[in-house]
């Protein structure tokens, strides 16, 4: 699939930022130079093109990927980003005239990067949104449950079970109407667009249609006391938010590609990339499924199938049995937690071997001689530091990169929002943990 941006709508060319530019040198001088530099990017406006159509846990901000693309390859490269996320380095490589791949496993990322990579003109999205507004209210006004009482015909029980719990009954109503007016759009990038809007007015920050307190940043707690925005509304209030300047004869040629498929497997050929930047998930930190499944339901998937799609995430809550091949400084930091806890040893050990696996398909996909760029952050378990830049460091060498660096950012903890895990004991343990995170700079030596 392929989408061009020559319309894509969404760059203001007044915002966009600026992030330096090198002068040329050999890719390992010019990416060395960028670790050692500034990588905080404090204060910075991060809300331009479509960077905030949608919440997603643990963001980058998007000068971060721009830096390396912008210094590291030439217009027309191919960028990828195996775990892409939102995809913050897509929509970055696009709007830079590369083509930007990105592959995600989970559901809702694949969706929030396509629907951020889809050119569409501002005044057909307004007028599709005002048309499904209209088909919605009507419904509800001719039969107020008319369309609930069907998308929940299609349900099993634990699905609609999960529903009454989470969504009031007239809340319900309204998603549901909308989500059958979105459905009658016939334009593909139209509804990709309106069904990120209805998504967004379930996970999101604060408010949202759910019972659910912030549900893109924790885990989700019930408050019975909520009485939430009428979900029409809300719609249209986020549907206002994708009107950008529209600039589209200033946008370079580049298109944008995302995925469904796993970083230990990618689908793509040997060689074919000219830069990666990555942020895989930290180890033990979030689980992106927990807050997704709200949404998710409402496209149709059923519940429990969503809730076993879980364990093929990299830092799921996952042990690993058999024997783990994993270099030495690895395999010790693994060891120390097996000395407290043996049960989260083997998650830990399970990660490294995850990231093992992501790592040698990095390497299998770029082009000999090209960079590879990962941003990681420590994590605490059970009091012990596990530093995690490093053990990936290690093994990225094992696996045949160069290590050219590590540079250090200091977290913006308000913009790049990071959940509370399920393990975190205390406020300070979180604090520890994401106080700093590491940019890991490689090269895959040209062939001999
Ligand atoms: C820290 S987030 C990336 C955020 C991204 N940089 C952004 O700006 O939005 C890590 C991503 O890794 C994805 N992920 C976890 N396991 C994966 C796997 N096996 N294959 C591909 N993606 C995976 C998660 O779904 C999540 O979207």
């Amino acid at each position: 699939m392929r989408y061009q941006l020559s319309l894509f709508p969404f760059q203001d060319i007044e915002t966009v930022p600026e992030v330096e530019t090198l002068r040329p040198g050999g890719i390992r001088e010019r990416l060395s130079a960028l670790l050692a530099g500034d990588l905080d990017f404090r204060g910075a406006e991060t809300g331009y093109a479509s960077h905030r159509f949608h919440s997603f846990a643990a963001k980058f901000p998007p000068q971060l990927p721009r830096l390396f693309i912008q210094n590291l390859t030439e217009v027309g490269d191919t960028v990828l980003d195996p775990m892409a996320g939102s995809g913050t380095t897509v929509v970055e490589a696009a709007l830079l005239g590369r083509r930007g791949v990105g592959v995600d496993l989970d559901p809702l990322a694949v969706q929030i990067g396509r629907a951020k990579t889809t050119g569409v003109l501002w005044e057909d999205l307004s007028r599709a949104a005002r048309r499904t507004l209209i088909r919605a209210h009507q419904w509800l006004q001719a039969d107020r449950s008319g369309k609930l009482r069907e998308f929940r015909s299609r349900l099993n029980d634990a699905t609609r079970d999960f529903l009454d719990y989470w969504f009031l009954p007239s809340t319900q109503e309204e998603l549901a109407a909308l989500m059958a007016a979105i459905r009658e759009e016939p334009h593909p990038g139209l509804r990709r667009l309106m069904l990120l809007a209805f998504s967004s007015t379930i996970v999101t920050k604060s408010g949202g249609v759910s019972l659910a307190r912030d549900l893109a940043h924790s885990r989700p707690h019930r408050d019975p006391e909520k009485r939430p925005a009428s979900a029409l509304d809300l719609f249209r209030e986020r549907i206002q938010r994708y009107r950008q300047p529209l600039l589209a004869e200033r946008i370079s040629p580049g298109d944008a590609l995302i995925l469904h498929g796993d970083a230990r497997s990618l689908p793509l050929g040997d060689q074919s990339v000219h830069l990666i930047v990555t942020s895989p998930p930290y180890a033990n930190a979030i689980d992106y499924m927990r807050a997704h499944k709200f949404s998710l339901v409402w496209m149709g998937r059923p519940i429990d199938e969503l809730g076993q799609w879980r364990s093929r995430y990299i830092g799921a809550e996952r042990t690993q049995e058999d024997e783990a091949i994993l270099p030495s400084r690895t395999w010790e930091t693994v060891q120390a937690i097996a000395e407290y806890d043996p049960r989260r040893a083997r998650v830990l050990q399970r990660y490294f071997t995850d990231m093992r696996r992501a790592i040698q398909e990095m390497y299998r996909v770029l082009r000999p001689g090209a960079a590879a760029v990962i941003v990681v952050g420590p994590s605490m378990m059970r009091g012990v530091p596990v530093e995690t830049h490093l053990c990936l460091a290690e093994i990225a060498e094992s696996e045949g990169f160069d290590l050219v660096g590590i540079g250090e950012r200091r977290l913006d903890r308000d913009r790049r929002m990071m959940p509370v895990s399920a393990h975190s004991q205390s406020r300070s343990s979180i604090e520890l943990r994401m106080h700093n995170e590491y940019v890991i700079g490689l090269v895959k030596p040209e062939e001999r």
